[in-house]
């Protein structure tokens, strides 16, 4: 198995409408402070998601489930983000929304089982032989190319390692010249070249070289003690998905059509069953070794009521096998029809077998005095400027709709007011922009009000 330089495969993404939110915001003895970490309100249910987290922090929790429910709007993604915020970066968190499971391509399950194994990490603890020091030369060596032809060739690197001991000159093989630039490692920078596979790591760049008006955005290191070639704990966080991707091989063969399937499907691999079963099989090898620690993570699934008995069925099934993560859903939805079934009527639209396991936090409806202080944090991260009249209107607008189209009503009342001349948004921006734009409600009773003149 590859476990050496592994790429995460975490998906990277920018949760706009979250981004004022930081944490939980509960104090010490985990009860919810009124308004902290970028949350306001919703105490019992930040209170119920702190202990989540502590039982996921003390592993407890494993293959467990919760369940935030609650109408739109009612901060069950906002609590979710804030408990993946708790956990840190160490501990892997994947979130993905119910519909995801529907592609052309990839069967339902297979989305499923990718996501789950995206929630569950792996930390690997290794001593490894190494070169570590300050980069005090780097030179590559080139001859001319043996093949003939044009151009040179890099034959081997030079490169100097400097300690607090000693210093060391090494000579490498080009294939680590070209980690070498991949890592983008200059004279000055802390790096450690591992011995037997050649992976090179830049810690950051020698404090030697801080001075007090560098502005980028770069990490000093001291300069390594002890000698240059060492032994060192070397720790690893990956998440299965990544070593899945990894090991998996390239689909086809060598002959052309297949490579022309590869360049029209870029880099799809194939990850099978069997090769899940065989990294789970080395994966307990290292965990009973001791070389490595499972950190179950958190799968958090989004409008849950989205996905079918067929995704219900596995998902059960995949919480109770030994390597699961914690599964944390959210729904809006009330009693409803279970997707995939004729006439199965369940809360939230859950199989009730399902329900049965989990653990339901409820969210409520915001006061007008919480929608206000969420609207002004809002506003606050977006940069806009609101006076008191403004933003105590749509407060109010906010406890006759919903908070989201609340929310929604702060960028184009902005942009009104710098047409109106203005840098802070005052009460008749709103009104106008109310008049532009409707709320569903509203938009509903129109239409049900016009109800011959739409397209049936
Ligand atoms: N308690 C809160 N404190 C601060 N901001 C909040 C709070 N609750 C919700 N928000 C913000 O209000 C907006 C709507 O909340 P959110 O998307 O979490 O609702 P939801 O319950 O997931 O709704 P839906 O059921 O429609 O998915 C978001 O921008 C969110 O960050
Ligand atoms: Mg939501």
């Amino acid at each position: 198995m590859k476990i050496e330089e592994v790429k995460s495969t975490a998906k990277t993404q920018r949760i706009s409408a979250h981004s004022h939110i930081k944490g939980l915001g509960l104090d010490d003895g985990g009860t919810a402070i009124q308004m902290a970490a970028g949350l306001v309100g919703q105490e019992s249910a930040r209170e119920a998601a702190g202990i989540v987290v502590d039982m996921i922090k003390s592993k407890k929790m494993a293959g467990r489930a919760c369940l935030l429910a609650g109408p739109p709007g009612t901060g069950k993604t906002a609590i979710a983000l804030a408990i993946a915020q708790e956990l840190g970066n160490k501990v892997p968190f994947c979130p993905m929304v119910g519909s995801e499971v529907y592609s052309s391509e990839i069967k339902k399950t297979e989305v499923l089982m990718e996501n789950f194994r995206r929630a569950i990490g792996l930390r690997i603890k290794e001593t490894k032989e190494v070169y570590e020091g300050e980069v005090t030369e780097l030179t590559p060596v080139e001859t001319e190319n043996p093949m003939g032809g044009y151009g040179k060739t890099v034959s081997h690197v030079i490169i100097g390692l400097k300690t607090a001991k000693g210093t060391k000159q090494l000579k490498l093989d080009p294939s680590i010249y070209e980690s070498l630039q991949k890592e983008k490692v200059e004279t000055g920078d802390v790096i450690y070249i591992e011995a037997n596979s050649g992976a090179v790591k830049r810690q950051g760049r020698s404090d030697t070289f801080a001075t007090e008006f560098d502005l980028e955005a770069e990490e000093y290191v001291p300069l390594p003690k002890g000698d240059v070639h060492k032994k060192k704990e070397v720790i690893q966080d990956v998440t299965l998905h990544d070593l899945d991707v990894a090991n998996a091989r390239p689909q086809g063969g060598q002959d052309i059509l297949s490579m022309m399937g590869q360049l029209m499907k870029p880099k799809k691999t194939e990850i099978t069953d069997k090769l899940r079963k065989e990294i789970n099989k080395v994966v307990n090898k290292y965990i009973d070794q001791g070389i490595a620690e499972l950190v179950p993570g958190v799968l958090f699934i989004d409008e849950v009521h989205m996905l079918d008995i067929e995704t219900f069925t596995y998902l059960h099934r995949a919480l109770e096998s030994a390597i699961a993560p914690i599964v944390i859903f959210a729904t809006n939805r009330g009693r409803c029809v279970i997707r995939g079934t004729e006439d199965i009527i369940s809360p939230h639209g859950i199989p009730l077998d399902l329900l049965d396991r989990l653990l339901i936090i409820r969210t409520l409806p915001y006061s007008r005095v919480e929608m206000e202080q969420i609207l002004r944090l809002r506003a606050q991260t977006e940069g806009i400027q609101i006076d008191e009249a403004a933003l105590s209107m749509v407060g109010e607008i906010g406890t006759r709709t919903t908070l989201r189209y609340a929310v929604q009503l702060l960028t184009p009342s902005a942009l009104t007011a710098k047409v109106n001349g203005r840098s802070v948004i005052a009460k008749e921006d709103i009104q106008e922009v109310g008049e532009l734009f409707l709320d569903a409600k509203s938009s509903a009773k129109i239409l049900s009000q016009h109800k011959d003149k739409y397209m049936k």
